[in-house]
């Protein structure tokens, strides 16, 4: 059995950083966490809506008659979301939780890009759209990832900005490096310098390629973090977005998404018996009927922590899968995060040390005092050790987990591949897609 090494240093947060991404680029100081620890085995229940209905209707034209109040409220919301520093950050109850939905998100676009880049030619240029990308929280993966161009979108205009202005640091940092930058297109830092341009578009509304540099760009991947939910207000809208993220994928690519997982979402508000319900991390509000909740516009507050508190909707999956193919997008993938993690904790080890995914238990962090306050939150990572330590002659002295309520939030989410097929065209110029 590995033995878990001793530190009793939690990561201190460098007041300096104050970008999400930068996490990925801390050298924390914390306990090699050789041992980690999901809290909850996930279970998965059948979705109420049922599985045979189909989205059926065609949004008769590309733009919606009525502008949904929502997005403007989504907008509105996530334009007014300040900034926080790392210090600040890593002071939040969510702290660790968010960096572990950072590694999640780290290792699935590193799996697709890797998948991209198996079947290209050497040399072959790498084209990204970040749908819906907030600050730019990915911007430093897209780096790592050496991509060639990335279009960056988002409803928020504010984000946009600070997206733009992020980028252009990184950049500068990347040619700054010495190791590489524009010469050797390759920095010890970042990565390779790539080409960007950024938009604010509403991209359950708007066509975004009629906002791109160039409108014949071929897409290799479509990017679209904790957000393709906001699309399921209305079938128009979710068929909008899909079609956004499909037409310009080129045949192979793929699109790449987290959202909350319905299901899970579903069984929770059962369990609870209310349409309140959550815990210290998170809360749900349903505001639809959750008897028989319909399979658009089935609407909640999600509150988390003061990140998020906005109009959110239920993705009815096989609803999503059906309306894919109608834009040429198979589904290949998808899969609970935590069963993710179970899958991918051995590879992705490092990252989660380097990312600071899980917190050090125990540990002389706010925890130490968050612990004393409530012990059940880390009565799991207790017990394993007390277990490890009665067998293993108390080699176990420190294990990486999270606390009880940033598990049960994080397991809220789930993330999805789909892969554009072969496109050909039928003689009244419909595309068929095989
Ligand atoms: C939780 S944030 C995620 C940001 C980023 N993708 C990430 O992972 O860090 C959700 C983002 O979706 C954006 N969004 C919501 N509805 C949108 C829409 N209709 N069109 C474009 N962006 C939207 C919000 O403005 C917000 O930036």
């Amino acid at each position: 059995m590995a033995k878990v090494e001793h530190n009793e240093a939690i990561g201190a947060a460098e007041p300096q950083l104050s970008e999400d991404e930068e996490a990925e680029d801390q050298q924390p100081e914390t306990a090699s966490s050789s041992e980690v620890l999901p809290v909850e085995e996930g279970k998965t229940t059948k979705h109420p809506h049922s599985d045979d209905e189909e989205a059926d209707g065609e949004p008769s034209a590309n733009v919606p008659s009525k502008d949904p109040q929502h997005t403007t409220v989504v907008a509105s919301h996530y334009n007014q979301l300040k900034e926080r520093g790392l210090y600040e950050r890593s002071k939040s109850r969510i702290f660790y939780m968010r960096n572990f939905n950072n590694w999640i998100k780290s290792i699935l676009i590193n799996r697709y890009l890797n998948k991209i880049r198996e079947k290209a030619a050497l040399g072959t240029p790498l084209r990204v759209m970040d749908m819906c990308c907030g600050k730019g929280g990915d911007l430093l993966k897209w780096s790592k990832g050496n991509i060639t161009h990335l279009i960056c979108t988002d409803i928020a205009a504010v984000s946009v900005e600070q997206c733009e202005t992020r980028y252009k640091n990184i950049i500068q940092n990347d040619r700054g490096s010495g190791g590489g930058g524009r010469n050797s297109g390759q920095s010890a830092s970042t990565g390779k310098v790539f080409t960007a341009e950024f938009f604010a578009a509403d991209a359950t509304l708007q066509r975004l390629r009629e906002k791109y540099h160039d409108a014949s760009v071929e897409l290799n991947l479509v990017s679209c973090q904790f957000a393709f939910h906001y699309c399921f207000e209305s079938l128009r809208q979710a068929e909008f977005m899909l079609k956004n993220a499909a037409e310009c994928l080129r045949e192979g690519g793929y699109f790449i998404g987290t959202i909350p997982d319905a299901n899970e979402i579903m069984k929770r508000q059962r369990a609870a018996g209310s349409d309140t319900f959550g815990n210290d991390v998170y809360k749900i509000t349903f505001l639809c009927d959750t008897e028989q909740p319909p399979l658009f516009g089935a609407k909640y507050n999600f509150q988390l922590d003061g990140v998020v508190d906005c109009p959110e909707f239920l993705v009815h999956f096989p609803t999503l899968i059906k309306l894919a193919l109608k834009y040429g997008l198979r589904l290949v993938e998808k899969q609970r995060f935590d069963e993710f993690y179970s899958e991918s904790v051995q590879s992705g080890r490092g990252l989660i040390e380097k990312m600071q995914a899980l917190e050090t238990f125990p540990g002389q962090s706010r925890d130490e005092r968050e612990r004393q306050q409530n012990l059940s939150e880390y009565s799991h990572a207790q017990g394993h050790l007390d277990k490890k330590g009665a067998g293993g002659g108390g080699r176990f002295q420190k294990v990486g987990t999270l606390s009880k309520s940033e598990w049960e939030a994080s397991t809220l989410y789930m993330f999805f591949a789909f892969q554009k097929m072969k496109t050909s065209w039928d003689k009244n110029g419909k595309p068929i897609y095989s």
